[in-house]
């Protein structure tokens, strides 16, 4: 991998809080790193600052001190956030906001308009990755006609769609059966061995796993696994 660098992290969070209007603040003196091609899983239980940390590293909030370096750039010195969430980072959210007036290819294409590739390949892209999470039969399909699962699985195919460097992704076998699951951790296996990064909450220790490390957070701090696997 080309952007694999010796020396540097793909991640790098450091001495970070996040502190809304109450008493115990959603993150606090936070510190992570995580290498290059790693797969890392964030478990703790309800309210410790997970969705926290990944909104964060997905810039969509920012610390209330300290900072988020992701491929090497301080996330605080980032111009054009949008252009960082659209092409460095790709996210999986709980809530994944599919448009509901647009078939699945539609939706998994939607992320690519804007860039080199021409409606064909943006098209062909689309396809190659419903078919990635066995969607293949399901392109003209709207949201509402899909199951959660299998929406859950449209909002993975379109997270991936400009070859995100990071992926992002809060409980994403969330609403997956286990077959769906499998086939899903098999696919961020591919994904990390081609260098990507994924961090991914998750509340199920089976899938936390598969992933290289297991971070355990509690009221906001790491409690297990913050060190790197090397
Ligand atoms: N937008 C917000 N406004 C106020 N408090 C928030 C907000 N988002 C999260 N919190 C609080 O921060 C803490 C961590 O939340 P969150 O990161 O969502 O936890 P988790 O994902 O681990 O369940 C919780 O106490 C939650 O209530
Ligand atoms: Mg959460």
């Amino acid at each position: 991998m080309s952007e694999r660098m010796a020396h540097q992290f793909a991640i790098e969070v450091k001495d970070v809080s996040r502190v809304y209007p109450g008493p115990v603040p959603a993150l606090a003196a936070f510190d992570l790193s995580v290498e290059y091609g790693e797969m890392v899983a964030i478990t703790g239980p309800s309210g410790c600052g997970k969705s926290t940390l990944l909104h964060l590293l997905a810039a969509i909030d920012t610390p209330t001190s300290g900072s988020v370096i992701v491929g090497g750039r301080d996330l605080a010195s980032i111009r054009d956030l949008s252009a960082y969430r659209r092409h460095d980072v790709g996210l999986v959210f709980q809530f994944h906001n599919l448009l509901p007036q647009l078939p699945a290819l539609s939706n998994v294409a939607l992320p690519m308009f804007g860039t080199h590739r021409s409606a064909r390949q943006r098209k062909a892209r689309a396809r190659e990755l419903l078919a990635e999470v066995n969607l293949g039969d399901c392109e003209d399909r709207l949201p509402t006609e899909l199951s959660g699962g299998e929406r859950q699985r449209v909002a993975i195919a379109r997270s991936l769609a400009n070859e995100p460097k990071i992926l992002l992704a809060d409980e994403p076998t969330g609403s997956l059966d286990s077959a769906s699951s499998t086939r899903l951790l098999e696919l961020f296996e591919r994904l990390t061995n081609g260098g990507t990064t994924i961090v991914m909450v998750t509340h199920d220790s089976d899938v936390a796993a598969h992933a290289h490390r297991v971070i355990e957070m509690r009221d906001g701090r790491v409690i297990v696994g913050a060190s790197t696997r090397l």
